[in-house]
């Protein structure tokens, strides 16, 4: 494939925050199923669910429409609803807090740690009642995080754990893969590292609980004597063919991806040195991913004005991720002191800045941003 981002020089192109690397091959893939007629949950569903469980060494993959509908499908299997409590991180993609809202179910935040923007499992227990019916850690930026504690924790309640994998597929604790340890949930939307345009995967060994997740993402479907009936309201929540075509041949490059990833975060890590921005943490058990490159700003440099210095300068970025009770919907029904009680949310949302990172950057690229980035004051 023609590389026509490598053919305008680097000061001059626009960088954006993230961009899907779409190739002949993915291309020639979706083509041959949409000339196949075959367009929903064919051949390449099939195909996609059990490279994603082949992977993981998991019983069950389900694909579904997004990654937040895999985090809705999931509390409605597991029942839980009206007077429930679901505990989160106050840092995440705001999908992770509204999916407990569409349950009607109570989201229970907890603070994160400053150095991960993960989850500090140290609050977590404390906030554990009789009425608490899952725990929904994040490996946010696609950092594990401490999933061996969570799940700890979990099993000493006997309450489920839904890994919010969403960024984090490849990621790892201890060398097992995340998504493993409890129920996996990953997002294949453009700023992952595969994509299916929208799409979503599951993760289970729990033959029954698979069952369940199938059914409801097809309306409740039963089959039997090859006899349809409808058992359950459940949803549409199923992955066109071709949009799983489009992942499926992705994920033959996964490693390649993850690779290429690593080598430019090590770039980021050797060219960026400027005492006002804090680079990202990688604790020694763990793996990165890299989904995003998340920076924390001191004080004095102002977040806002570092994106718009950074679009002057060619270059996309971002906050990262919301503090959740401090979004106007949270705030207004939780009334939560987000200051008070999620300062690390709050400082990671306020102070975070993510940058580039994607497979089709360049060395140059990331050296050329990473100058640019020296330069924040
Ligand atoms: C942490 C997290 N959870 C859930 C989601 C929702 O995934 P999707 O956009 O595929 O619905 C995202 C998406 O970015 C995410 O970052």
């Amino acid at each position: 494939m023609k590389d026509s981002a490598k053919e305008i020089p680097v000061a001059k192109k626009f960088i954006p925050l993230a961009r899907p690397d779409i190739r002949d091959e993915d291309i020639a893939l979706v083509n041959e199923v949409l000339r196949s007629g075959m367009l929903v949950q064919g051949e390449y569903v099939l195909k996609l669910e059990e490279a994603f469980s082949d992977y993981h060494n998991v019983k069950h993959a389900i694909a579904v429409s997004n990654g937040t509908a895999t985090l809705h499908l999931c509390l409605k299997v597991l029942g839980i609803g009206r007077g429930d409590e679901v505990i989160l991180p106050a840092f995440s993609y705001i999908a992770t807090a509204n999916v407990i809202e569409l349950v009607e179910a109570t989201p229970v935040f907890i603070d994160i740690d400053d150095k991960t923007f993960n989850i500090d499992t140290r609050l977590i227990e404390k906030k554990i009642t009789g009425k608490t019916k899952a725990i929904i850690p994040v490996h946010e930026f696609g950092l594990a995080c401490d999933i061996k504690k969570v799940c700890a924790i979990a099993a000493r309640y006997n309450i489920p754990v839904i890994e919010d994998a969403a960024c984090a597929l490849g990621a790892k604790q201890n060398n097992k893969l995340v998504g493993t340890y409890g129920i996996g949930s990953f997002s294949l939307h453009p700023r992952k590292s595969i994509t299916a345009g929208e799409g979503g995967i599951l993760l289970t060994n729990d033959d029954l609980l698979a069952m369940k997740l199938r059914q409801l993402r097809n309306h409740g479907i039963w089959i039997e004597n090859g006899r349809m009936d409808f058992v359950e309201a459940g949803f549409n929540y199923r992955m066109t063919d071709f949009q799983a075509a489009l992942a499926y041949s992705q994920f033959q490059r996964l490693d390649m991806i993850l690779e290429k990833k690593n080598q430019l975060a090590e770039r980021y890590f050797s060219t960026i040195k400027n005492s006002k921005v804090k680079l990202p943490s990688l604790p020694e058990d763990r793996n990165h991913t890299w989904q995003t490159f998340h920076l924390l700003l001191s004080d004095p440099v102002a977040q806002q004005e570092a994106i718009e210095f950074l679009k002057k300068e060619g270059i996309g970025s971002n906050y990262g991720a919301q503090c959740i009770p401090a979004q106007t919907y949270y705030y207004k029904k939780y009334n939560l002191n987000a200051e008070k009680l999620f300062p690390n949310a709050l400082k990671a949302y306020k102070q975070g800045l993510a940058i580039p990172m994607y497979e089709r950057l360049t060395e140059e690229d990331v050296t050329h941003i990473a100058n640019i980035i020296n330069t924040l004051c």
